[in-house]
């Protein structure tokens, strides 16, 4: 074990020694092998130096199949995060939207964001040391636009729900932080001041002409749910928008996936396994069919870091009878495990093939 400088860290490098900021966030697990970004993270936490096992030597840096490189990708998302930043701020203190500035934005940075092969796997690894709220209304953004793709979404329409997925919180920019990021459960009136958000983003662009319709009712309803349950109006079915469906699911699955003040992310198995928990009452089901069924395809094949300390790739992942935080595993060394028949769990997924 040797420790090594931030600066000095090479893509490949096996991490020894778990890397937790002073916040108390897990950053690496031990076992990790560093990835370019997982480096650049570090430097964003100001972690000044880690453990490395020099006794197994740096494997490169493994390079995305297509489109962005994975260190293009961080540089892009950084720079689209700071821009979202200096839109909500105008937001937040002339109480309107940027609106041309933001569909700069999703026609060109968030496009080329979502259209990057592995988009999924690099949300999950990045985490800057930043206002969440930035990042997550990029990340919904982005897996709005993702999910849309999926969905035969095309055109003005998607620009819209991505720009819709990119505004849906924005009445939050109005709720006091020590109510929004309040750890542990809220008292009934903040519960009260946090439920009125979509409402509050819907009056900031309801008479804004140049945003249409599907947009404001994205952000109004996309806490609605299908079986009536959800606010402000208590919707339910076909009276829900479709955008405000995709929202709330891609919403759901990057608050699970993303660490909180009070809270650490979940991998996004399990994040599925919630929202397939959720598919027949609260989701719309066709929406999350789609989502569902994409979702296997896309981490089948994904390296995980099962609780053993072993690597492992996904090799059935069925969301129809099982736990999807539980798929039948192969290890490096050709061995099949059953997760739902071990004693073993998966704690973190990993981009490497
Ligand atoms: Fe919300």
């Amino acid at each position: 074990m040797k420790k090594i400088l931030t600066e000095e860290l090479i893509p490949g490098m096996l991490v020894d020694r778990e890397v937790v900021s002073p916040e108390g966030v897990v950053l690496l697990e031990k076992g990790v092998r560093l990835t370019s970004w997982q480096i650049v993270n570090l430097r964003n936490w100001q972690i000044p130096s880690i453990f490395i096992d020099e006794t197994r030597p740096a494997l490169p840096d493994a390079a995305p199949p297509s489109g962005l490189t994975a260190a293009a990708f961080l540089g892009e998302y950084v720079r689209t995060v700071d821009a979202v930043r200096h839109s909500f701020e105008h937001i937040r203190v002339f109480r309107e939207a940027p609106v041309l500035e933001m569909e700069e934005l999703v026609n060109h940075r968030i496009t080329l964001l979502a259209d990057t092969v592995g988009v999924l796997d690099y949300l999950y690894e990045i985490r800057l040391h930043s206002d969440h709220t930035f990042q997550h209304s990029l990340n919904v953004a982005i897996i709005s636009a993702v999910v849309g793709r999926w969905l035969k979404i095309q055109g003005a329409q998607l620009k819209n729900l991505i720009l819709a997925g990119l505004l849906h919180d924005i009445g939050k920019l109005f709720v006091p932080l020590s109510v929004l990021d309040k750890p542990g459960s809220l008292s009934p009136r903040e519960y009260e001041v946090i439920k009125r958000h979509p409402h509050e983003g819907y009056r900031l662009v309801h008479d804004e002409p140049r945003v249409a319709g599907s947009v404001k009712l994205g952000i109004l309803q996309h806490h609605e749910r299908q079986d009536g349950s959800g606010y402000p109006n208590k919707l339910a079915g076909d009276d829900i928008h479709p955008f405000a469906k995709i929202i709330a699911i891609a919403d759901i699955y990057d608050a699970m996936t993303s660490d909180r003040a009070y809270r650490r992310r979940l991998t996004p198995l399990a994040a599925l396994d919630a929202i397939a928990g959720q598919m027949h009452d609260k989701l719309d089901p066709k929406v999350c069919v789609t989502f569902l069924d994409n979702m296997r395809e896309y981490f089948t094949g994904n390296s995980v870091i099962l609780s053993t300390g072993q690597r492992a790739k996904i090799i059935i992942l069925n969301h129809r009878d099982r736990n999807w935080t539980k798929p039948v595993v192969c290890t490096p060394g050709g061995m099949m495990l059953d997760l739902q028949k071990e004693e073993i769990s998966i704690v973190e997924l990993i981009e490497e093939g």
